[in-house]
């Protein structure tokens, strides 16, 4: 359950009704309302909060959290929220909701929102019996069962929480008599079935949010009849066909979620200029969406976040989206988008990420986008940009620090304007480029840098003594170049006063020979992924070795190391995947390699180990082939000794 969220919607109710709370009549309340008061009290078994234990006597309109119409002695609000404005203080209740509290035929407000455990379904009857019902809170509880079928007979019910519970069964067509209804919350359940088509009837409707459910079928088009609504999440359900070409008939709109569905078909709305122009938010990525990006587009002149990521969209990109003027984001990442990159996106003086990351993009790079003052983050990886050097004047961009062009053709050594950039560089990104020569001593001055990948180049050098100073550095992936020398820098590297630390080292593929002596000996031991395969490393697996304690993925495979398997590697006890295939190890598996419980790859092949593998879990699990190639290694799952 997202508890701060809870909070603040419950902090944000009592704010509303906070005014309310007081009593208005001292005298003994309605028998009904006293009898379904004790009712609900008597299904819950503790209440942190201590309200209810204060509910005795028949006085229930001076009750806590009870509120009594001034004139009569009906009890018209229950505002029990589990998080107590007054205090600041998160409170529980556990217990059964009682199917007494019908008994309330008063009722405008009932809000048991937030309390964490109360559990049982929805009364059936609710619809039926408490038609002044305005507000319904029941979100961040355990309630399971259906949305009951009466709930359509609410004719005043205008906000509808049901959010973070585990109910289950489809949305009852009844919603859509809801005329009054303002807010439907249903998000974090279990609600599955189809969006009823009587949605569409719901005209006043601002807010519907019903994502993270189970709920499949199309998005109805009807749903572009809900002229009133400001914000749509149906984000993470499973939803399939198209986008309804409707939705261009949706102007207020300035949220409009639909990601993490199965959508598909083009993008069909915003064909007229004018169109929800006050759309903030558009996320549509992770569906099936195809056909162009429609140069209509440029008229929600409000979006700041655009995420078109992960479709199957294609063509140009229009030159309309150099209208976006408060454009802070733009993901249009893995698609198949062609042609140049348009010249009018130098407009969007606001953007502070562009990710075009996977698609059919050409160069030339336009000049023209030198203007963009904001931009921090610049993905441009794998697209034929062909650039062959890298694009000297975008180093002048004041706030560009992270950079991505892996993929993109690039030639010749790595440029040393980098090392002058306005914008100190957190991020470089070049692998799979055509890059030769040597990695820059220059590279240990840049002191904020936390990713460097260069993997996939032909840089032909040792690792600079420099890289020891890096002290923000977290990902380091130089693998698949020619790079010789000693390993040992990359462990070297000082630790980062903000208690940052190297946590991810691939030399893999290289021809690095000397410094595996090192290995844990150095100032970095917070290292999860090492990956030193397929290089010329000789010697000996060292003890402190043993220091390595956060490592998730060992790799020393296919190198020339000697000797034994070190003890130490008991100690390793966070290890999933261990390769040590393809060396010259030789002596016993040790025994302490049994305390390896959260192994779940292993691969001894291909070396000189003999004895007996120790018998038990997880060793004896794996299939013989994390055995073969050792000529002296015997028991199970090998044959017996
Ligand atoms: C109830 O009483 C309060 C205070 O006297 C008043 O402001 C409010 O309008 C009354 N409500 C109704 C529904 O009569
Ligand atoms: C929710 O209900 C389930 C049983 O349906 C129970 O096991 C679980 O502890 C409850 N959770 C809370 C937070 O009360
Ligand atoms: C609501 O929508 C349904 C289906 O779209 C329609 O048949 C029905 O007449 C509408 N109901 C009301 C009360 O408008
Ligand atoms: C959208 O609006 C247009 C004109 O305003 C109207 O002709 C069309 O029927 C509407 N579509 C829906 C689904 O409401
Ligand atoms: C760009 O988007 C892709 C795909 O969504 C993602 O994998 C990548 O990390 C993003 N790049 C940056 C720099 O955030
Ligand atoms: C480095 O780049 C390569 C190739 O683009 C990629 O496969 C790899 O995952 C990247 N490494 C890290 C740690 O992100
Ligand atoms: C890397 O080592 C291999 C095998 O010893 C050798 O053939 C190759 O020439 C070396 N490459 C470089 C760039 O040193
Ligand atoms: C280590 O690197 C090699 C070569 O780059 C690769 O084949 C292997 O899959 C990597 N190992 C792990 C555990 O990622
Ligand atoms: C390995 O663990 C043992 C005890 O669990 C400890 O005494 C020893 O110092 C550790 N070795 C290393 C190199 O961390």
């Amino acid at each position: 359950m997202d508890y701060q969220l809870l909070q603040i919607v419950a902090f944000l109710t009592v704010i509303a009704f906070g005014g309310g709370l007081k009593r208005t009549s001292a005298e003994a309340c309605s028998s009904n309302d006293l009898e379904g008061l004790i009712g609900f009290k008597n299904g819950i078994q503790m209440d942190t909060s201590g309200r209810l234990a204060k509910w005795v006597g028949s006085s229930c309109c001076e009750w806590e959290g009870i509120v009594c119409e001034n004139a009569t002695t009906r009890v018209t609000q229950i505002h029990l929220p589990g998080f107590i404005e007054k205090d600041l203080f998160q409170t529980q209740m556990i217990g059964k909701i009682s199917p007494s509290i019908t008994l309330l035929t008063s009722l405008v407000i009932l809000d048991l929102g937030g309390l964490v455990g109360l559990s049982g379904t929805i009364p059936q009857t609710i619809g039926v019996q408490l038609p002044n019902l305005q507000k319904l809170y029941l979100f961040g509880n355990n309630l399971t069962g259906p949305i009951p079928e009466s709930i359509g007979e609410l004719p005043n019910l205008q906000e509808l929480a049901l959010h973070e519970n585990k109910i289950s069964g489809s949305i009852p067509s009844s919603i859509g008599s809801l005329k009054s209804l303002k807010s439907l919350l249903l998000y974090s359940n279990k609600i599955s079935g189809t969006i009823p088509i009587s949605l569409g009837n719901l005209t006043n409707l601002v807010e519907l949010d019903v994502h993270d459910n189970a709920l499949n079928g199309n998005i109805p088009n009807r749903i572009g009849q809900m002229k009133a609504l400001e914000k749509l999440d149906l984000s993470s359900n499973s939803l399939s066909g198209s986008i309804p070409t409707s939705l261009s008939n949706l102007s207020a709109i300035s949220v409009l979620y639909m990601d993490t569905n199965s959508l598909e078909g083009t993008i069909p709305f915003l064909s007229r200029s004018g169109e929800m122009p006050s759309l903030g938010f558009l996320r549509l990525h992770d569906n099936h969406l195809n056909g162009n990006i429609p140069p209509s587009l440029g008229y929600l002149v409000s979006l700041q976040r655009v995420s078109l990521a992960n479709n199957k969209l294609e063509g140009a990109l229009p030159s309309s989206l150099g209208n976006l003027l408060s454009l802070t984001e733009l993901y249009f990442s893995g698609n198949s988008l062609s042609g140049q990159i348009p010249k009018s996106i130098g407009q969007l003086s606001q953007l502070m990420m562009l990710n075009m990351s996977n698609n059919l993009i050409e160069g030339p790079l336009p000049q023209e986008i030198s203007p963009l003052h904001n931009l921090q983050t610049l993905d441009l990886s794998f697209n034929p940009l062909d650039l062959s050097s890298f694009p000297e004047w975008l180093t002048n961009l004041p706030s560009l620090s992270r950079i991505h062009f892996a993929g993109c053709g690039i030639q010749g050594q790595i440029p040393d304007i980098l090392q002058t950039t306005l914008s100190p560089i957190q991020e470089l990104d070049l692998s799979v480029n055509l890059l030769t020569g040597t990695i820059p001593s220059w590279i240990g001055s840049l002191s904020q840098l936390y990713l460097l990948n260069l993997s996939r180049n032909s840089l032909d050098s040792h690792i600079p003594d420099s890289v020891t100073s890096l002290s923000d550095l977290g990902v380091l992936d130089l693998h698949s170049n020619k790079l010789t020398g000693s390993i040992t820098g990359a462990f070297d590297i000082e630790q980062g006063t903000s208690g940052g630390s190297l946590t991810y080292i691939d030399l893999s593929d290289n021809n690095f020979s000397i410094g595996v002596e090192e290995i844990g000996a150095g100032r970095q031991v917070h290292i999860q992924f090492l990956n030193l395969s397929h290089n010329l490393l000789k010697g000996t697996l060292p003890s402190s070795l043993g220091k390595l304690n956060s490592i998730h993925s060992l790799d020393l495979s296919f190198n020339e190391l000697v000797s034994n398997l070190p003890e130490v590697l008991a100690n390793l006890t966070l290890l999933e995947r261990l390769k040590l295939q393809r060396n010259h190890f030789s002596g016993n598996i040790p025994k302490g390699l049994l305390k390896l419980t959260k192994l779940k790859e292993l691969d001894l092949s291909d070396n000189v180990l003999q004895g007996k593998i120790p018998e038990g879990k997880p060793l004896t699990d794996f299939p013989g082939s994390s055995y073969s190639g050792n000529k002296g290694l015997c028991g199970k799952p090998l044959s017996p000794c």
